[in-house]
């Protein structure tokens, strides 16, 4: 069985573009795959958290991940900062990775644009991405859009670490879904979809009750065309809200435009409220079930215990590949 590891950073409440760009990925690809999924705390902090609120987030991701259809019993499900192999590895891939290649990332480049005291943690981002995927021999990582120049990046630091000291590790692949890797801002359809947006109205929580939910897909942006037609580039507004109608029903953008011929953004608008309230709410139960109970602490102990025999194995091979410690 092929191996795949995916993460999400508890940075804040989730939205919909995660849940669409990543999770539903996750949950489908379960049954086929040996499954690592990881809360990557320690990504989290390379920018400034307060530390109730992140603990606060890292169950809550937890309780998510659970509630949205990981299996404990087919994946493993851990935090990043329980397995310590993660931080070290992490550190030996910066030993490896240039800063010229890390400057060009446009992650980097956006979060570290017009600010002040950047930390050196953020240009270092993906050498930790890259040690979190590589640990585990993985083949495929499930993502959205937005980690594909990551993923990249992870491949030439792995092929640039076999040349020079061994041929340990596996060149990962990323897997990107056809429908929902790129979920727009609802008030900026430019710019994607984000936690840590500042403008609430901007993306639909998981956990958002169906009132606030409807509220937001009504105020989404759109144009003053009116009619119910696909053009990304020209009517990027509408085409978020039809991508987001088609990833949430299964149905084809097509048959989505055909349905809605000769009617409003109204009636679309408020059909696509009830569909995604209705995907929404089995979730939003579980979730409440989840979050007090002792569950959750056994399967994140049960996972942080494989994910630890695991990456250990790795570390220790990348350990004797780089003539780090002693020969034993
Ligand atoms: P993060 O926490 O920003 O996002 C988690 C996942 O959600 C996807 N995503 C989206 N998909 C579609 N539309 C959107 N608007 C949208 N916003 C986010 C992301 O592509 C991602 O798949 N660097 C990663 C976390 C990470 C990771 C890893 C991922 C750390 N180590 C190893 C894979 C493998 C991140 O910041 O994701």
């Amino acid at each position: 069985m092929k191996t795949i590891f995916s993460g999400i950073q508890p940075s804040g409440a989730l939205t919909i573009g995660n849940y669409l760009g990543a999770i539903t990925q996750f949950v489908e690809l379960q049954n086929d795959y040996h499954c690592y999924f990881c809360i990557v705390d320690e990504h989290a902090i390379t920018v400034p958290q307060d530390r109730l609120k992140l603990r606060e987030n890292i169950r809550s991701l937890a309780a998510v991940y659970l509630a949205a259809g990981i299996d404990p019993k087919k994946s493993t499900l851990f935090i990043q900062s329980e397995v310590s192999a993660h931080a070290e590895l992490g550190w030996m891939l910066q030993c490896v990775a240039h800063i010229g290649e890390l400057e060009r990332m446009t992650q980097f480049k956006d979060k570290s644009h017009g600010k002040d005291g950047v930390t050196a943690g953020l240009l270092t981002y993906p050498p930790l991405m890259a040690a979190d995927i590589l640990l585990y021999g993985t083949d495929v990582v499930p993502v959205g859009d937005d980690q594909k120049q990551h993923i990249e990046l992870t491949r030439d630091l792995a092929q640039r670490f076999n040349r020079k000291y061994n041929d340990i590790f596996t060149i990962p692949e990323h897997r990107i879904p056809e429908v929902g890797a790129r979920i727009m801002s609802l008030q900026n359809p430019t710019k994607k979809m984000s936690k840590s947006d500042d403008n609430e109205k901007a993306s639909i929580f998981l956990l958002d009750e169906p009132k606030k939910i409807e509220k937001k897909i009504k105020s989404a942006v759109t144009d003053s065309e009116g009619t119910i037609q696909y053009d990304a580039e020209n009517r990027p507004g509408i085409s978020n809200l039809i991508n987001i109608y088609s990833s949430f029903s299964g149905k084809k953008v097509d048959e989505i435009v055909q349905q809605y011929e000769g009617k409003g953004y109204g009636e679309f608008k408020q059909d696509l409220a009830d569909i995604v309230v209705q995907a929404l709410k089995p979730i939003q139960e579980r979730y409440y079930e989840l979050i007090e109970s002792d569950t959750l602490d056994e399967v994140l102990d049960e996972g942080q215990e494989k994910a630890h025999q695991q990456a250990q194995k790795m570390l220790r091979k990348a350990k004797k590949a780089m003539g780090l410690g002693r020969v034993r």
